[in-house]
């Protein structure tokens, strides 16, 4: 058994307790140690910093003092909020690491590839962990196979709600940007990204590849008076003619669970309950499986990965074109955020924290995953009718800047 790699974690709080998870079962395995961790608010979590004090990780409050003092470092992996994703995998780059990076890698296209061109020896896995799961390996065998015929449509739809302590949470939520850097919060990219994600996987040539849209029209709207936006719906084909159509949202009071039809030209395969149940012309299949399960598959596969034991992780950045092009084309196309006006929503008090409930919004979700339409051409007054983008290039930047400041008409409240 080789001696294990030295490992250290950026972010150790919200999501980072989960890669604290992962990388205590790779401890026990004997492939890795983790060595030190960087996060200026550690002393939020007293209980963590003190477990990692019984264990001699040090701690550094500067993720960039880790990379300088910790000269044995071999790997990282980055749990800290999107808008610094960018120059902390730079950073990890400049230093020579191996990379598992969070999703979404980084909010633009540009910032996308400069990681990639930054990237020379492949380095870098993002934390996309979703397409390692038993249910999308499993369609994409039938896809690959030829089970389903050719492939011809990919729809996903979601209502995951989400409440003020959602927004409060952190500085960054429901953001577009924080200060200088971009963020593009949101359901399409952040919570709900790994379904845009896996259209791209599934519309992929072969078992492991991705493929990128080459045409999107995107609709973004806001109940909730944030910078960024609550309700989304995106439809666009890649150029194999294969068509996708998703709409995800925060602002529901109903909870759907995400749901996606795959439509072959011989078959069709059905993924409901948020992965939970795959059902399918091939049969149905129980698919339960949990995040943190999840998780230490995508690490275990990153660490094999790191130690030459496969030969790609599930998820480079480069494979993360196809998101990237499709939320950046998604926002050009929206032309920005459009405010859903009050007559549209309801907002319920709970306890303290407070829901918007888009009126109608569950329900037309739930029919656009039979009949995929955008919420413009399904009579809700405040949709606005979005122009198709056809032309976005690797490098291609989005001016968030420009879409940002259009006038809103409501006064947006800091989180
Ligand atoms: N893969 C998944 O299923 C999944 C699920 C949830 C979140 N995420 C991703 O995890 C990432 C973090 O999200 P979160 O909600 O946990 O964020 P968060 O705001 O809770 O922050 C996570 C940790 O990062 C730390 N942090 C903040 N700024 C930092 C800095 N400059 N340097 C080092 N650490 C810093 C915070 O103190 C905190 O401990 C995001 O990319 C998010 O999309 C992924």
């Amino acid at each position: 058994m080789k001696a294990p790699l030295e490992f250290g974690l950026i972010g150790v709080g919200g999501f980072g307790e989960r890669h604290l998870e992962a990388i205590r079962a790779l401890e026990q395995t004997g492939e890795v140690k983790l060595v030190a961790v960087g996060d200026p608010q550690l002393q939020r979590f007293p209980e963590l910093a003190a477990d990692l004090r019984a264990r001699s990780v040090r701690a550094y409050d500067d993720y960039r003092d880790m990379l300088t003092r910790e000269s044995g470092l071999q790997v990282v992996s980055i749990a800290a909020p999107i808008p610094f994703h960018f120059e902390m995998a730079r950073k990890c780059l400049e230093h020579d690491l191996f990379v598992y990076l969070e999703k979404p890698p980084a909010p633009l296209v540009e910032q996308l590839e400069e990681l990639i061109r930054a990237d020379v020896r492949c380095r870098v896995a993002v934390g996309f962990q979703m397409v390692e799961s038993i249910w999308s390996q499993q369609i994409k065998r039938w896809i690959v196979s030829g089970k389903l015929g050719d492939l011809r449509e990919v729809r996903v739809g979601a209502c995951w709600p989400r409440g003020d302590g959602y927004y409060r949470r952190a500085s960054w939520a429901g953001r577009m940007t924080l200060g200088e850097r971009p963020v593009f919060d949101g359901p399409a990219t952040n919570a709900l990204a790994h379904l845009v994600h896996n259209i791209m996987f599934f519309a992929g040539a072969g078992q492991e590849f991705f493929d990128q849209p080459n045409r999107i029209q995107g609709e973004l709207y806001r109940a909730r008076p944030i910078e960024s936006y609550d309700v989304a719906c995106l439809r666009g084909h890649f150029p194999s003619g294969i068509f996708f159509y998703a709409a995800l949202t925060h602002a529901t009071q109903e909870y759907l669970p995400y749901q996606m039809e795959i439509i072959g030209t011989k078959g069709w395969a059905r993924v409901s309950k948020d992965g939970a149940l795959l059902e399918s012309s091939e049969g149905p299949r129980n698919c339960v499986e949990s995040i943190e399960g999840l998780l230490l598959k995508s690490f275990t596969a990153f660490i094999d990965y790191v130690r030459g034991r496969r030969h790609r992780p599930p998820t480079l950045l480069r494979d993360v074109r196809g998101y990237s092009f499709a939320t950046n084309a998604m926002l050009q196309s929206s032309g920005g955020m459009h405010d859903i006006e009050e007559a549209g929503y309801r907002r319920i008090e709970n306890n303290h924290d407070s829901l918007y409930a888009v009126h109608g919004l569950h329900d037309a979700i739930v029919g656009a995953l039979r009949k995929p339409q955008l919420f413009s051409e399904l009579n809700f007054p405040w949709a606005v009718e979005t122009p198709l983008i056809t032309t976005m290039f690797a490098g291609e930047s989005v001016n968030l800047m420009a879409i940002k400041s259009r006038p809103s008409a409501k006064p947006v409240v800091a989180c």
